[in-house]
């Protein structure tokens, strides 16, 4: 592909990011939070699953479910995002998540069940502080051409790319958290139940 090709991609990209963090704004919603599936605020803090359906997101969208009152970040990442997972190593502290809170069905550079759909605790793995969504690819503060969007913690400045992992000169040491979670079918996510354990 062209570059003007991909810088195309990207807006269009960078357009339909912007456009889900107006809607939410417009109804005052902070972050997008999932609510309707959710169980019961009593269930909720004893640990029950917490279902979403995900059969509206679209690529380069992300929602927030609540799980265990935390924050559990759902992004859909686009076919070039997760590719351009593969081609960061050399800027990250723990590339193969080695040393990483996940489940053991979670592997590689993508992280997840899905390589589209991203699953992980919004919560920054230095002091806990919520992690801002930067999609924007090479932003100069963020580390220019080493940056393929990505989190970043605005407490301390901790910076993650789309798959959770941290960015070497972070203050976090560790790749965000990912959640125990599955499918039901193609459309609902269940996060708090492993995969193949239903
Ligand atoms: S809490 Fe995120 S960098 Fe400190």
């Amino acid at each position: 592909m062209s570059s003007d090709g991909v810088n195309k991609g990207r807006r269009r990209f960078l357009t339909a990011a912007t456009s889900v963090v107006g809607a939410a704004g417009a109804v005052g919603i902070a972050t997008p939070f999932v609510g309707s599936w959710n169980p019961s605020a009593k269930a909720k803090a004893a640990g029950a699953p917490v279902k979403a359906d995900i059969s509206k997101l679209q690529a380069g969208q992300m929602i927030v479910v609540e799980w265990r009152g935390k924050p559990v970040y759902v992004l859909k990442r686009t076919e070039q995002q997760v590719e351009e997972l593969a081609e960061i190593d050399q800027y990250l502290k723990d590339p193969a998540s080695n040393n990483a809170d996940q489940p053991q069905y979670i592997e590689g550079a993508a992280r997840a069940i899905k390589p589209e759909i991203m699953v992980f605790v919004g919560l920054c793995t230095h002091l806990g502080c919520a992690p801002k969504f930067r999609p924007e690819v090479g932003t100069p503060d963020l580390g220019g051409k080493a940056w393929v969007g990505g989190f970043f913690c605005p407490c301390h400045g901790s910076r993650f790319d789309l798959a959770g992992r941290v960015y070497s000169g972070s203050p976090a040491s560790q790749n965000l958290i990912v959640p125990p979670y599955s499918f039901e079918g193609d459309n609902v996510l269940v996060v708090g139940v492993d995969q193949g354990a239903a």
